[in-house]
């Protein structure tokens, strides 16, 4: 490496640093990983069933998207009983049973914890709508009186990230047109008030249930949302789903008050033995303004939007990697990477789509298609990449199967609010969420015993099904456990990293190899396991330097051992 011109990006991580310094959290996503009941939406009895799939994999923990007792008008994101299962996912029991078989198997989980607003269903809604304005029950959510003479202007210009006005009005028990609420999302999805003290309690009494029953942690949704801007001022922008767009500017994203609440859960949580985490979704930029949630006292991560928002271009690459770990290290957090989640479209298709363009909050059968096999190249290329990037690591369930988006959904399936509540103009987040295919050969492709599926599966996802990867060599699957062993093995996720290479040059011409190829050094674990990373994203292969050893590529090499185009590749030095 001496001749190599490098420039450090991030110092190593102690080795005996916490557990969530470099894990890897797979996120499942319930009512789509596995059925046990046959009614045709996953459940936890089918996931416990499924569990040895993620102890084979590697992962280090589980995140879990909402189980909670929920009217499903977001899919569970609108919970009713902070403190309950909803039935179509099984019991309290369940839970407690799928907890301890995870423990077993050395996997922790992590539940969703939905704190900006409840559902309309939620007792307290309820309990509101049947009291008087300015009634204590009011005051936990956030009700407003209309503007005009008959109050039948909302109080402001707020647009739901949804689509559509985020206020509604409500009818008075003693039936007259009355107060308005606010809703940053669907009109069944209520904002909570968190000035006021007695919500802020309930969350600590949420959380202390949870960690009592053993969990390891939250993720955290909408973690810069719960406070607004004194005054409720005008801003008349829409919203997108994970845009850092505006976020600035807006007087309901990334208010200074959110952090003394997360301060505040920090200490409840190291009240607790075993390091219990906390991951912000917070869809902020730039990354000095999101590396704030993750100070000393607040979260331990913070999701990485910007990594999952860059596109495939070396030069994006490079800055948002440097960008985040420098935000990160000063803060001294660890910086986190994520492709794909239940929001976005998945990885393997959003980059089977033409570079640099806006990306899609959805794909459907009128709209442009992704080149699959483009698409599934540069995925494997890119998570190849991610893992080997100091850290922690997200994955969506069904990446390492190499899924793609389901972008010819019939509309009649669609289930996300979005979809509704702009008429269809975003085709919205159903896509990323069909159901797991487990065994090509059987119902549902193993989903459900009885074939029902609550999202009908595409037919590409049988050949791409769990069985038909597991020992294959090659496969997306086998390309993941082998990904996975291998950082872990070589602490990769606690490594120093640098870049390799002339990187004063800030070209966007891609002829240059310094805009064709993204070369790093990541030191490894306390420095003993130096571990080269080459993406290849230009048109021409390239070589392995001198001297190192291949231990992983995301695609075959050619025939002369050259890395080709849209592949990662990781050597030994
Ligand atoms: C988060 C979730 C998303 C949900 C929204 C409202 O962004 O990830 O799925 O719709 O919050 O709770």
């Amino acid at each position: 490496m001496t001749d190599l011109q490098t420039t450090d990006l991030h110092a190593a991580d102690p080795a005996d640093s916490p557990w969530w310094r470099d894990a890897v959290i797979y996120q499942v996503y319930p009512r789509s990983w596995a059925d046990g009941d046959g009614d045709g939406v996953g459940d936890l009895p089918g996931i416990t069933s499924r569990l040895g799939h993620l102890a084979e994999l590697g992962v280090d923990a589980i995140w879990f998207s909402p189980f909670f007792r929920s009217p499903q008008k977001d899919a569970g994101y609108d919970v009713s009983d902070y403190r309950d299962i909803d039935p179509l996912f099984g019991t309290l029991a369940d839970a407690d049973a799928l907890l301890a078989r995870a423990h077993e198997l050395g996997l922790r989980i992590i539940v969703d914890l939905v704190p900006n607003h409840s559902s309309d269903q939620h007792a307290w809604f309820q309990e509101a709508l049947a009291a008087a304005p300015g009634s204590e029950a009011r005051e936990r959510y956030m009700f407003r009186d209309g503007l005009g003479a008959d109050g039948s202007t909302p109080p402001n210009d707020w647009r739901s990230v949804f689509g559509g006005p985020a206020w509604t009005r409500i009818t008075e028990p003693d039936g007259t047109p009355g107060q308005w609420y606010l809703h940053l999302f669907d009109s069944s999805q209520p904002d909570f008030n968190w000035q006021n003290p007695v919500v802020r309690e309930e969350f600590e009494s949420v959380l202390r249930f949870w960690l009592d029953r053993g969990v390891d942690g939250f993720r955290v949704d909408v973690a810069h949302g719960l406070i607004k801007k004194e005054g409720l001022p005008p801003f008349p922008l829409e919203t997108e789903m994970i845009s850092q767009d505006n976020t600035a500017l807006s007087p309901f994203w990334d208010q200074d008050g959110v952090h003394e609440i997360y301060r505040a859960w920090r200490s409840v949580l190291d009240e607790y033995e075993g390091d219990r985490i906390m991951c912000a979704e917070a869809w902020v930029a730039p990354a000095e303004r999101a590396a704030r949630y993750v100070r000393p006292d607040e979260f331990h991560q913070a999701f990485n939007f910007g990594y999952l928002e860059a596109p495939w271009r070396v030069a994006d690459l490079r800055t948002v990697i440097t960008d985040s770990l420098s935000a990160n290290d000063s803060v001294g957090a660890p910086a986190t990477w994520v492709l794909s989640n239940h929001d976005v479209v998945r990885h393997a298709s959003r980059l089977g789509l033409p570079v640099g363009q806006k990306r899609p909050n959805g794909i459907s059968a009128s709209d442009p298609q992704p080149d699959a096999e483009l698409g599934l190249r540069r995925a494997r290329a890119a998570s190849l990449l991610m893992l080997a990037l100091p850290g922690g690591a997200y994955l969506y369930q069904g990446e390492e199967l190499g899924l793609p988006e389901h972008t010819a959904l019939d509309h009649h399936y669609r289930e996300d609010p979005t979809f509704h509540r702009t008429s269809g103009t975003e085709v919205g987040r159903d896509g990323c969420r069909v159901p797991m295919p487990w065994e090509r050969d059987a119902p549902a492709y193993g989903f459900s015993a009885t074939g029902a599926s609550w999202l009908p599966q595409p037919p590409a996802y049988g050949d791409l099904a769990a069985d038909q990867q597991a020992g294959v060599a090659g496969s997306t699957l086998e390309l993941y456990r082998a990904a996975l062993a291998l950082r872990d093995e070589r602490g990769l996720g606690l490594g120093g990293l640098a870049l390799v290479g002339d990187t004063t040059t800030d070209s966007t011409d891609a002829d240059t190899a310094e805009d064709a190829v993204l070369t790093l050094h990541n030191t490894g674990r306390g420095g003993e396991h130096p571990t080269l990373v080459i993406a290849n994203l230009g048109t021409e292969p390239v070589a392995l330097p001198e001297g190192s050893a291949l231990l992983l590529a995301s695609g075959p090499l050619t025939d002369d051992g050259l890395v080709p185009t849209d592949t990662t590749i990781w050597a030994a030095l």
